[in-house]
This record gives C-alpha cells, sequence and structure tokens, in this order.
C-alpha cells in the first residue's frame, strides 16, 4: 500500500518552491499531482491513493497554456470527492475561484458590501451595460486572478473604442464583468489569509503605482523596467488582527461555505466603505511578508494539512485494528 501523503493539485510548478521547503521544513510529506503536465489517467472504478488532498487549482492556468486545467481539475476533484477522500479547497471551491461572479454572490449573500456590479455575457452587450456606470470605472474577467483584464474607463467614449479594438481581451469564458470603481481613501487594499479557516495575517498592498496585478508570488515578481530597485508593495498590516470584526465574518463566512484556505481582499473607500471585491482560494505568499511575519503561510498550510493526515492516519488505524 501506498504511504498516506499529502497530494497539491496545481497546474503552475513555478510556485510551488515555498511549499515545497515549508512542508519539508514541518516534515510532513507532500506530494505534487502537476495538472500543467498532461497524459495523466485515472481508473475511475479504482480507490485514490489514501492522504489528503489540496486543489490549488488557479484561476488564471489558461494563461500559463494550461487551457484545460480547469476542467481536469473539476474531474478529478469529482472523483476524489466520490471516493470519500478528505479535499481541501475541493471542487465546490474550485467553482468559486473561477468565478468572480460566484464571489460576489457569496459576499453579497452573507451581508459584504461587494462593489456594484454587472456581468455582461459575451462582447455585444458592453457597451450598452456601461452605460449604466457613471465614469470611472473598471471591467474584470469573471474568471481572472492577477488582475486579467482589469482596466479602469474615464469616459463612455473610451470605453467603447476599446472594446471595438483589438486591444480589447476576450475573457476567457466569455464574461466581462463592469464593476464600479472604488477610489480608495489611502492608496492601499488589504488581503487577509486563512489557512484551515482561520486568520494568519493581514497584507497591505500599495496600489500608489496604478497597477491592477497583484500576484504575491516572487514568481510574479516584475522586474523595473529603469533597471533600479522596484517599490515593494507589499507590508504586514498589523492592525487587522484576529480579533478584527471583519476578520470574523471572514472566517464565519469560510466556515459556512467549506472553504479552508484563501485570500481575502478588501478597499476602504473615501467615502467610508469597507468592500470586500476578490476571494483567492489558490493563495500565494510574498517573500517579503513572510520574512518580517511572526507567522508563516506556507508553514501554516504545512501544519494544517500534517495534521489532517495524522488524523487521517489515526482514523486508518482504528480502521486496522478493528478489522
Ligand atoms: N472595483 C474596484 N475599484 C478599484 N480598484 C479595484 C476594483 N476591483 C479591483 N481593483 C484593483 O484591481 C486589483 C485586481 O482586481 P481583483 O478583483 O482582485 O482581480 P484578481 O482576481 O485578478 O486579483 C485589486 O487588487 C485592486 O487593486
Ligand atoms: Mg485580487
Amino acid at each position: 500500500m501506498t504511504t498516506p501523503t499529502v497530494y497539491v493539485i496545481h497546474e503552475n510548478a513555478d510556485w510551488m518552491p515555498p511549499f515545497r521547503a515549508a512542508f519539508e521544513a514541518e516534515g510532513v510529506p507532500l506530494t505534487e499531482i502537476d495538472l500543467g503536465e498532461t497524459g495523466s489517467t485515472v481508473d475511475l472504478g479504482s480507490e485514490p491513493a489514501p492522504g489528503i488532498y489540496w486543489s490549488r487549482m488557479s484561476a488564471s492556468a489558461h494563461t500559463r497554456g494550461h487551457v484545460h486545467a480547469k476542467e481536469d481539475t473539476r474531474a478529478l476533484l469529482r472523483w476524489l470527492e466520490s471516493w470519500g477522500e478528505r479535499v481541501v479547497n475541493g471542487s465546490s471551491v474550485l467553482e468559486l475561484e473561477v468565478s468572480k461572479v460566484a464571489q460576489h454572490g457569496l459576499l453579497r449573500s452573507h451581508g459584504f458590501d461587494v462593489p456594484r456590479t454587472t456581468a455582461v455575457l459575451g462582447r455585444d452587450g458592453l457597451v450598452e451595460a456601461a452605460r449604466a456606470f457613471e465614469p470611472p470605472f473598471i471591467t474584470k474577467h469573471n474568471q481572472g486572478g492577477k488582475g486579467l483584464g482589469v482596466r479602469r474607463f474615464d469616459t463612455h467614449a473610451d470605453f467603447d473604442a476599446h472594446v471595438a479594438s483589438d486591444d480589447f481581451e476576450e475573457p476567457v469564458d466569455g464574461i466581462t464583468l463592469i464593476q464600479e470603481y472604488l477610489a480608495a481613501r489611502e492608496p492601499f487594499i488589504t488581503r487577509a489569509e486563512f489557512v484551515g479557516g482561520r486568520f494568519v495575517y493581514a497584507v497591505r498592498v500599495d496600489t500608489s503605482a496604478g497597477s491592477f496585478e497583484l500576484c504575491p508570488a516572487d514568481a510574479c515578481a516584475v522586474p523595473d523596467p529603469s533597471g533600479g530597485d522596484a517599490v515593494e508593495p507589499f507590508a504586514l498590516r498589523p492592525k487587522i488582527n484576529a480579533d478584527h470584526p471583519l476578520v470574523r465574518r471572514y472566517e464565519a463566512l469560510l466556515a459556512e461555505a467549506g472553504i479552508e484556505i484563501a485570500g481575502i481582499e478588501f478597499i476602504e473607500t473615501a467615502d467610508g466603505r469597507t468592500v470586500t471585491y476578490d476571494v483567492n482560494t489558490n493563495t500565494n505568499y510574498n517573500p517579503d511578508v513572510e520574512a518580517v511575519s511572526p507567522v508563516s503561510g506556507p508553514r501554516s498550510i504545512a501544519r494544517f494539512l500534517g495534521g489532517l493526515l495524522a488524523e487521517h492516519e489515526d482514523a486508518a488505524d482504528t480502521v486496522f485494528q478493528r478489522a
């Protein structure tokens, strides 16, 4: 019989080094199922190998050439769940990861302040739908991540021209969101990280440079074109801690939705709102934040999944003794 291990389902090996190191440091075995590589087969009548399965499928997989990774993960997770395997961030969470419409609905239905948003199915309705938004407004892809399709428009004429131009990027699922532009009180957003449904830390991400691509992973760092040291936009935000009422509400939301690992983003606006707009269930941790934080995101994940693995082995032992 194979030794039980933690299996991570992903499609981007570039994001794995911090997790490999954390699992090694915590002494937790980790086996990678890399769906960026094709050619795997699954015998649907066979029982999955024993262990804990963790899905880290990313909504932006298609931008790395892995156009079927979402469907591959859906298939794999359905099979695992049909066998009763313990899956962390399973199939219902995958549906959330790949749909900002689903994230908006989850947040709204739990009473969070969310940005006013219209989902436009296909390219044709965009110009008309935008008329209901007073500029500035932004667009984003329903299946996004790393700022895909996020653009700000200051006039309807600019938007109309953009939609008609070659610059318009077709979203992979055909759905573009038009969203009210949230003017931040100070130029930063906050991302609160959770592991095992519990708060880990909050990160303040400086947005003064105007970029919407805020991937925190080292593998996403873009070199400064001027050759100078890039400004580091990520910092720990200690004021947002485990006792903060918003953090408590996020924990309750995650528990209800069965989301175990997530980074939730919010903006505090100039007119006093706290608006939640992004639920990332495939989360990367920024190395500069990790360097100063008393707790580590990847180490928290390794400990959490290591704990589940130990429980799983205890349960297996009990069954074996009874047999
Ligand atoms: N409604 C908004 N108003 C102003 N800025 C926004 C808004 N939505 C997103 N942004 C900015 O764009 C970034 C990317 O948008 P987000 O919805 O998080 O997409 P992704 O899933 O690609 O990260 C955010 O972190 C934030 O800085
Ligand atoms: Mg985001």
